[in-house]
This record gives C-alpha cells, sequence and structure tokens, in this order.
C-alpha cells in the first residue's frame, strides 16, 4: 500500500488544487519506490525532479491564487512553501553529489517521503484550509 494518500477530508472544493494535492501524494510514491528499486537511477532521479518541479507549480497555483484573493496570510504561507522546496532541494543535491545511487539514498527517500507526505497532509488541513475558508466567505464580487 502506497505510504503517502489522499483523503476526502483534504479536499477544499477547489477542483484544480485538489488535482494537484492528488498528484503530489502521487509524486511522493513514486519518488519513494523508484528509490527502493534502487537500480533504476535515472527513474529515481527523474522521480525526484518531477517532484521538485511539481511541487514548484503548484505552491505557484497556490500562491496566485491567494494573491488574486487578496488573502493577508499569503506571506507566512508563502515561507512554509519555500520550506518545503528547499527540503527537497536538499535530497537533491545529495543525489547529485553521489555518482550511483548507494543504499542509504533509498533510506534518505524513504525519510524524504514521510516527511513529504506527513508535512503536505499537515500543511493542506491547516494552512490550505485557511484560504480556502476565506475564499468561501468573502462578500461576492
Ligand atoms: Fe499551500
Amino acid at each position: 500500500m502506497a505510504l503517502a494518500q489522499w483523503k476526502a477530508e483534504y479536499a477544499t472544493g477547489i477542483a484544480v488544487i485538489d488535482a494537484q494535492h492528488q498528484r503530489l501524494f502521487e509524486a511522493i510514491n513514486r519518488m519513494e519506490d523508484a528509490f527502493k528499486a534502487g537500480t533504476q537511477e535515472d527513474e529515481a532521479k527523474e522521480s525526484l525532479a518531477f517532484l521538485a518541479r511539481y511541487t514548484k507549480e503548484h505552491f505557484d497555483t497556490e500562491e496566485a491564487f491567494m494573491r488574486e484573493l487578496g488573502y493577508p496570510l499569503l506571506t507566512f504561507h508563502q515561507e512554509e512553501h519555500a520550506a518545503l522546496v528547499a527540503k527537497i532541494q536538499v535530497l537533491q543535491r545529495k543525489v547529485d553529489e553521489d555518482l550511483t545511487i548507494p543504499a542509504h539514498m533509498a533510506d534518505f527517500a524513504a525519510h524524504m517521503a514521510n516527511f513529504a507526505a506527513d508535512w503536505l497532509a499537515h500543511h493542506i488541513n491547516e494552512a490550505d484550509m485557511g484560504y480556502v475558508q476565506f475564499a468561501r466567505e468573502r462578500p461576492a464580487l
């Protein structure tokens, strides 16, 4: 069973955001699986590069949405996003430093996948639901 699962309770009701959140959970799982497989070095690197790219793409979508809404906690939310991007970059640097992916890299990737899945679940429930609530309550334009 996959480690990271999107659940109905994470639904924001905003179709594009929900689709991206689901895809992010999938990307985290794919990354962990690719590193576990060990021998598929290119696949592991590509799965990590995809996770890094897609995380940024998703955060850009959310930040543009919050900006459009005039959401007052945008800066705080952006800082949370930047912290996850930085963590993923640490893993990418570690992978880049090694010519081959050793066994400890699989452990590190598993740790990173656990962290990212946990981070995402909490971030959706706490930070993302804040702008969702704000969007629902704002007066109709
Ligand atoms: Fe967010």
